[in-house]
């Protein structure tokens, strides 16, 4: 080649962030504990979640200890993205919320695609994810944002796939821009599968008072 090569840039990018809490098994015991409380307490609310249990408001408003540690988790997880990626975050003028709830699928349940519109990141904690020997039950799966791809999807470029599917394991947790579509295979396994999601949002100090 006769052109010297100067730059070669990924514009546009989408970030994608897998954590894992190696002391998870303790942690996610609590937290199944917590859910099957909550869940004899509460019907639940319908979101994307098809034949599954919703937790109803923040669960992170809650004060059990289990849930306590998992939102620190998530809110270290949040804040460590938010740096990699370059972000600049002055706490005195952005403040972080985070907004949690709880799904439980049973066999057959299901998340359909979609957004989570007005936060900056979404997350889900992996509590209990039944193992399956073959399929994709229990994946999550993310959807290309970008559109009119089609002549790029002939050239099989791994960042040019038209979905991404990945299937964290118990303790391990995703985080992604709330823009990105997204959607749960169903759980063909025997066992429930139980996560806990998240938004996470930047807001703007009101410093008026
Ligand atoms: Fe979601």
């Amino acid at each position: 080649m006769l052109l010297q090569s100067e730059k070669h840039q990924k514009l546009f990018a989408t970030p994608f962030f897998r954590f894992h809490f190696p002391e998870y098994s303790q942690l996610n015991a609590a937290l199944l504990e917590e859910g099957r409380a909550l869940r004899s307490k509460e019907e639940g609310v319908s979101k994307s979640n098809k034949g599954g249990w919703h937790s109803e408001g923040n669960l992170f408003s809650n004060s059990a200890a289990p849930i306590k540690v998992l939102n620190a988790l998530a809110t270290d997880a949040v804040v460590d993205a938010t740096s990699t990626i370059g972000a600049k975050v002055d706490p005195k003028t952005l403040k972080l919320k985070l907004f949690a709830w709880m799904n439980i699928n049973p066999t057959g349940g299901f998340n359909a695609p979609h957004t989570h519109p007005g936060a900056h990141w979404s997350g889900v904690y992996y509590v209990a994810q039944p193992e399956v020997e073959k399929g994709d039950s229990g994946m999550i799966e993310f959807l290309d944002p970008r559109s009119d791809l089609p002549n790029w999807r002939l050239l099989d470029v791994p960042s040019f796939k038209i979905k991404k599917k990945v299937r964290p394991m118990p303790g391990d947790l995703i985080l992604f821009p709330s823009f990105l579509m997204h959607w749960v295979y169903p759980n063909e396994a025997e066992g429930e599968r139980v996560t806990v999601a998240f938004n996470a949002t930047f807001k703007k100090v009101d410093n008026s008072d």
